[in-house]
């Protein structure tokens, strides 16, 4: 304790750290302290996660179509806690996408970014833009099927914008095709122009909050301290950030990260097959976070496909960025801003409709033949699933079979299931063992699988 006092000290006399303690630590919150505040540093500190862990990962990836994909099995294989840390870097980023979520959640509720804060709210917006830049490019970077799949429909989707849609793909693909040069410049994108951009954007969005002010309450006699008994003020009227807040902060932060450190340890991040160009049977699921907007492009078609892939997206982020000069009404309680929560409901509503949809569409298998039930329940019993994959679990011996009904048929299932050598020359998968009518359920089961 003295040591650490004398140190103090000792770095207080060269740098001059007491004005820097106030600033950082008795930042006034009006209205106290609270729980509700804590998912802007939550954010903060899973951007803080990514980097570290991005820049482990950084030591082992190659980024070529040759190596990466091999680079990414070398670190879940050989590396020491590779695969933990991928499982960080991978469970992290879906927490941070969850985590800003709720802080854009909170900041709306409270209607935090109605004036003085106008700019501090669109540098939000644009640091939530540069996440989901983040969870794109990172995407491609394992170049295994979902990788390669997954990001050609989502540069295909820009190139439906009219006039720049084709050049724009063009660009970001480098060139006509995706590839080698698509490769590497999502490696950039992801490693250094995005983190730099974001680094920055955060200081500024830190600067700004620190000359403006924290809202802090909606309640606006609690938020200046009136009509509270005096030996309440304390909690209720204006509180600095230390010591309460930073201890609410610290509390989630180590949360969060046991959360993921539980989910990187026991919910290993599978590859699928290495991306195969020629593949173009393969259909991609997207992470879960942007499974609302999968399944919302499933309904538009034909000449609505634009409103889907971009002009609804558009207008959608336009409204977002500008929300506090559309928003012009000065109240913050939710109470007094009926129509600013309605829409913000409604939006919630179809953003998770959709996805439930979506996921029920995913892993609903048709239970209405029975040959196809006894057929999932032999896979398993069979235990096929230790070197198959279906949507995400299994192993990755053999190849992925979520959608092998679509390239495979009947006859081709029932020759490589009574002899998968004799059909694929040097195949490894074992014969079945199984009478012929369960090799029917086998192979109706396959089928139901497109
Ligand atoms: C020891 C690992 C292993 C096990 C266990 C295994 N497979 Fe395979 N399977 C493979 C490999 C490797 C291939 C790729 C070579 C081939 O097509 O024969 C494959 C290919 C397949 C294919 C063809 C996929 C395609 O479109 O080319 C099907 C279908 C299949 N397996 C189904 C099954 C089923 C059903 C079971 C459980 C009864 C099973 N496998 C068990 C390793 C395995």
């Amino acid at each position: 304790m003295r040591a650490t006092r004398a140190i103090y000290q000792w770095l207080d006399r060269r740098l001059r750290l007491k004005p820097v303690e106030e600033m950082l630590l008795n930042e006034p919150i009006p209205g106290g302290a609270s729980w509700v505040y804590v998912f802007g540093s939550a954010t903060l500190f899973l951007f803080c996660l990514q980097l570290l862990t991005g820049m482990f990962l950084a030591v082992y990836y190659a980024p070529t179509p040759d190596h990466a994909y091999d680079s990414i099995q070398f670190i879940m294989s050989s590396v020491a806690f590779g695969a933990f840390v991928r499982g960080l870097h991978h469970w992290g980023a879906s927490a941070m996408v969850l985590a800003i979520g709720l802080h854009m959640l909170q900041v709306y509720l409270y209607g935090a970014y109605k004036p003085p804060r106008e700019a501090m709210w669109m540098v939000g917006v644009a640091l939530f833009i540069l996440t989901l830049g983040f969870a794109f490019s990172g995407y491609l970077l394992p170049w295994d099927q979902k990788a390669y799949w997954a990001t050609q429909v989502g540069i295909n989707m820009v190139g439906t914008i009219p006039w720049i849609g084709g050049d724009l793909a063009r660009i970001i693909r480098g060139g006509e095709t995706l590839g080698a040069l698509t490769l590497t410049r999502f490696f950039a994108l992801h490693v250094l122009f995005l983190p730099l951009t974001t680094l920055g954007l955060i200081a500024l969005h830190l600067f700004i909050l620190r000359r403006i002010g924290p809202a802090g309450s909606f309640e606006e006699k609690r938020a200046a301290g009136l009509s509270v008994p005096k030996e309440r003020r304390h909690r209720t009227a204006s509180e600095p950030f230390y010591p309460r807040q930073v201890f609410m902060d610290a509390v989630v932060m180590g949360g969060v990260f046991l959360i993921v450190a539980v989910l990187a340890a026991f919910l290993p991040f599978p590859l699928a097959d290495k991306a195969d160009p020629s593949d173009t049977s393969f259909k991609p699921i997207p992470e879960w976070y942007f499974l609302f907007y999968y399944q919302g492009l499933k309904y538009v078609r034909g000449p609505f496909e634009p409103l889907a892939t971009w002009i609804l997206p558009a207008v959608f982020y336009a409204v977002l960025m500008f929300l506090p000069f559309i928003d012009r009404s000065p109240a913050r309680h939710p109470a007094r801003r009926p129509k600013a929560i309605l829409i913000g409901a409604a939006f919630l509503l179809g953003v998770f409709g959709l996805m439930a949809i979506s996921l029920q569409e995913i892993y609903s298998i048709p239970t209405t033949d029975p040959s196809v039930v006894r057929g999932r329940e032999l896979y398993s019993k069979l235990q096929c699933n230790g070197c198959h994959r279906i949507h995400g679990s299994g192993g990755a011996v053999g190849p992925d079979l979520s959608y092998v009904g679509k390239v495979r048929d009947r006859d081709w299932l029932v020759r490589h299931f009574d002899d998968p050598s004799a059909v694929v020359p040097g195949s490894i998968m074992p014969r079945l063992a199984v009478s012929p009518a369960e090799r029917d359920d086998l192979t109706n089961y396959m089928l139901s699988l497109n």
